[in-house]
């Protein structure tokens, strides 16, 4: 398997794709790969002849110092798990910071028509303009076909849409299923820096959004918000950040339920120093 850390000798094989007319899916990661991203791999290797998936812990979507300085890096383990899906179709990106962002490590400002500043936007300063700013600079250099996101980070999948819309690039915005552990928590590269206390808590996350969504069938929004809330002010482990029922166009929360509407339910917890999100569809 090829890996490239410059994007002058990635720009080769890409060029080299292009004259032969061979479609390039793209996954965009930060790394430390698990089953989540692998089902993205697939997908775009069931739809494209080659996938490219990049590997960078992007510096400007950390609001948070810490969080990027323990964000874990494993390449050599990512590429042998990549390996395990494709020895030949797959090709790896994976850069230094200055490769992407030269010595001016800023991110661009972005509107995405208010999805910005919406749950992650409003909570964590300047997120997506970092997001914003990679995947643009990335689809850039990689050019591809279509590009897989998964849709546990749901607002980062509609922003990117949008952000394809409003810069009229030619990419195709493909959305994939959120994948779980079996016990139900969403899988995700910080899951492994949790606690054993808090990797056993965790799953009450997913089982109560699985709940919230049952009583959507028949409450309102803010009733079923102050239940959530009350669930999680029970649980010592697990501090709520957020619990919001918002339409999946807008991502503004629901006033008044419309049957014309489709719902999400979006929640934030921090397990210990672990931020963790995840989502449900609701109706
Ligand atoms: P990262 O968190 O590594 O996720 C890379 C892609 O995998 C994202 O599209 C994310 O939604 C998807 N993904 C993560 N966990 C998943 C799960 N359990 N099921 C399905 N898909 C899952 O998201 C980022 O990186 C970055 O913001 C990035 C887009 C790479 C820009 O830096």
């Amino acid at each position: 398997m090829k890996v490239f850390h410059n994007k002058s000798e990635l720009s080769q094989v890409i060029d080299d794709f292009k004259v032969k007319n061979i479609t390039i899916g793209f996954v965009p990661t930060m790394g430390a790969l698990h089953n989540g991203h692998l089902s993205l791999v697939e997908k775009a290797l069931s739809e494209n002849q080659f996938a490219v998936v990049s590997v960078f812990v992007n510096p400007t979507q950390f609001d948070n110092q810490e969080d990027l300085v323990k964000y874990p890096r494993t390449l050599e383990a990512d590429v042998a798990l990549l390996k395990t899906v494709s020895n030949d179709k797959i090709v790896v990106y994976a850069p230094a910071v200055e490769d992407i962002y030269g010595d001016d490590v800023k991110s661009q400002s972005f509107k995405f028509d208010g999805l910005e500043n919406e749950m992650e936007g409003a909570f964590r300063d300047g997120h997506f303009d970092g997001v914003g700013t990679i995947v643009k600079r990335l689809f850039e250099i990689v050019t591809p076909n279509k590009a897989y996101f998964g849709e546990k980070d749901f607002q980062q999948l509609q922003i990117i849409k949008k952000l394809v819309e409003l810069h009229d690039m030619p990419v195709e915005v493909i959305g994939c299923p959120i994948h779980r552990a079996e016990d139900g928590l969403a899988m995700s590269s910080r899951n492994t820096r949790l606690t054993v206390d808090h990797r056993e808590a965790a799953p009450f996350i997913y089982k109560t959004l699985k709940s919230a969504k049952t009583k959507f069938g028949t409450k309102s929004a803010k009733n079923v918000t102050e239940w959530v809330e009350a669930q999680f002010n029970k649980q010592p482990l697990l501090e709520l950040e957020y619990f919001i029922i918002a339409d999946v166009d807008t991502l503004k929360p629901v006033k008044r339920k419309s049957t014309k509407k489709t719902y999400r339910a979006f929640i934030a917890v921090y397990a210990g120093d672990i931020r963790l999100i995840d989502n449900i569809a609701l109706n």
